[in-house]
């Protein structure tokens, strides 16, 4: 249960909205899709330690499934420490640039190792650099997230120098790496065969799916962990299974919307001053969020008869009909 105080009706400030809103940012569900690529990336790094030949994973999935969580929470179980005088980092995570080079990739993962002269040097100037590096600051383990930026935005080309540089560090440095990014950056393998064969364990990440028991189980799970940390004193009962199925039919599954929805219903409600988030809140929280994807989505909240899968069924007529006048 969280520790926040009863607004009895008083509108919070703005810094208590801040506040609840950053609360609402920050939660993490230990998700059994979650658990088990965090204990893949564990043994991955904890394996490597002292091996020969470290191993690699390539994580893979859609936008929002939750792929950045999972990498950023395990980094920051290893904080970068100092230890007489010199920085250790045990974990490196960084971000590849939109439209990467060598040399950008180079200096993004500089930065995140935080050299003041990141941009600096040649590019085989800045690979030394950052070998180097790896070895002072102890680093036994990157992270590289948002691979699909070595695809071209425009024309779509995989960019082969960039990626050659990765391959190029992953055999150098013999640390272990996770490359992740959208499911579309699987095409770049198939441009770059020794990058390719470097990555042999391929996992996808997916979002929650609510056909079986067993999956509408674990989303009203995942729901439940959120609900005890919302950040007012009573508890919104989300995982209650009329609400878990509208939270399904607005989300198809992906933490993304759900965490988007409930950072606008904690605002709404605690602007008016309300000491649980309703369906109100939740209504007027959807209206505002726009899923260019889904057209036709329709606002579930407030509706006393919903049904998921008419919800569905009607949402895909209209889509339908949509391409149907188009043609
Ligand atoms: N395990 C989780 N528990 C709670 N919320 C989660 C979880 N995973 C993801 N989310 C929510 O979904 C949002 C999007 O997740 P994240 O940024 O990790 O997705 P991603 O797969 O990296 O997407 P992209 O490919 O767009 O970078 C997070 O900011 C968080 O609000
Ligand atoms: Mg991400």
């Amino acid at each position: 249960m969280t520790n926040f105080k009863y607004l009895n009706g008083f509108p919070a400030d703005i810094n208590e909205i801040r506040n609840r809103k950053e609360h609402v940012k920050k939660i993490v569900v230990e998700h059994p899709r979650y658990k088990y690529i965090r204990d893949t990336i564990e043994e991955i790094h904890l394996l490597s330690n002292g091996s020969v030949q470290a191993d690699n994973l390539y994580l893979y999935g859609g936008t929002g499934v939750g792929k950045s969580t999972v990498l950023k929470e395990y980094a920051s179980m290893f904080p970068r420490r100092l230890v007489d005088g010199q920085t250790k980092i045990p974990i490196l995570y960084f971000r590849v640039p939109v439209g990467a080079t060598p040399k950008s990739v180079a200096s993004s993962m500089l930065l995140a190792m935080k050299d003041p002269n990141y941009d600096k040097g040649t590019e085989s100037n800045q690979t030394e650099r950052i070998l180097h590096f790896v070895t002072m600051c102890e680093v036994e383990m990157v992270i590289i997230d948002e691979f699909q930026h070595l695809i071209d935005r425009e024309t779509r080309h995989v960019l082969n120098r960039a990626s050659d540089w990765v391959k190029k560090f992953s055999e150098d440095a013999n640390i272990p790496i996770i490359l992740a990014g959208m499911t579309e950056s699987k095409i770049i393998f198939d441009h770059n065969e020794q990058l390719d064969r470097r990555f042999t364990e391929k996992k996808e990440m997916k979002g929650f799916k609510f056909s079986t028991q067993d999956e509408q189980l674990e989303f009203r799970i995942f729901l439940n962990t959120i609900d005890e940390q919302l950040p007012f004193p009573h508890r919104a009962n989300l995982a209650d299974i009329n609400l878990a199925e509208k939270f399904f039919y607005v989300s198809n599954g992906n933490p993304y919307y759900v965490n988007k929805i409930l950072q606008e219903a904690t605002v709404i409600a605690a602007k008016s001053g309300n000491d649980i988030i309703d369906q109100n809140h939740l209504y007027t929280a959807f209206n505002k969020l726009k899923i260019s994807k889904r057209p036709n989505i329709s606002n579930p909240f407030k509706e006393e008869n919903f049904n998921i899968g008419d919800a569905f069924a009607i949402e895909g007529r209209l889509n339908k009909n949509k391409t149907g006048n188009a043609s």
